[in-house]
């Protein structure tokens, strides 16, 4: 079982809308199985979220998860959470189950960023898989609002996908970032002692 964080970015940055909703979803390419999406869930059997990110599914026309096991971590079970969801406020317990009902698949780790540097922190994200999509939001949340920026990444790999959007696959090393002194420094790692 592999924990794969994926999400949609507009090319200058942002994981959402300004009014919070992901970027992909104001793509006139958006639709079931777009962005990449369809393929990347032939491997996954579960899907992983925090509390903001599943709520708005409880008011959606349709269930976005019909083949998948919905694990969300959140302090309380949220209203109208249907009984087949695990609901934890325990990020390690959570973990657990996730562990526990696993038959082999992956977990789509669908965010937001706070859920995935939650789950990076416990050492349990494989990989970081970004789709940026062909235009600009100039504002909303950027995924190092809290992701960790000493997030280590390894390219895995990187194509173009239909519409404009560019799929770039990293993951995630243990090894850590560009460091807080080079940032702070801005100095080119040429110069750097
Ligand atoms: N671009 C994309 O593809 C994409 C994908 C998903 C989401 N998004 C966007 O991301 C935004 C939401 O992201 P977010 O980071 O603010 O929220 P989030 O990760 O979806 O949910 C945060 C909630 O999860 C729970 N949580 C997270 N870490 C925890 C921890 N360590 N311990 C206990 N509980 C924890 C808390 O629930 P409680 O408050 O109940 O304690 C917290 O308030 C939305 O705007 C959404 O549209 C974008």
């Amino acid at each position: 079982m592999q924990i794969l964080a994926r999400l949609c970015m507009s090319a200058d940055g942002y994981v959402s809308t300004p009014n919070g909703w992901p970027p992909q979803v104001v793509d006139p390419a958006h639709g079931p199985g777009s962005h990449g999406i369809a393929e990347f869930l032939e491997t996954c059997e579960a899907a992983l979220m925090g509390r903001t990110t599943f709520e708005p599914a409880l008011t959606n026309d349709f269930w976005p998860w019909p083949d998948l096991r919905v694990f969300v971590l959140a302090s309380e079970r949220p209203a109208g959470t249907p009984d087949h969801v695990t609901v934890d406020s325990d990020p390690a317990r959570l973990l657990s189950a996730l562990r526990a009902a696993n038959r082999g698949g992956d977990v789509h780790l669908i965010g937001g960023p706070r859920t995935i540097e939650t789950f990076r922190e416990l050492g349990a994200l494989d990989k970081l898989e970004l789709v940026v999509l062909p235009f600009l939001l100039g504002n909303g949340l950027r995924l190092t609002d809290a992701l960790s920026v000493e997030t280590g990444l390894e390219l895995e790999s990187s194509r173009t996908l239909d519409a404009g959007a560019v799929e770039i696959v990293y993951r995630v090393a243990a090894g850590g970032g560009v460091s807080e002194a080079a940032r702070a420094g801005w100095a080119p790692a040429s110069q750097r002692d």
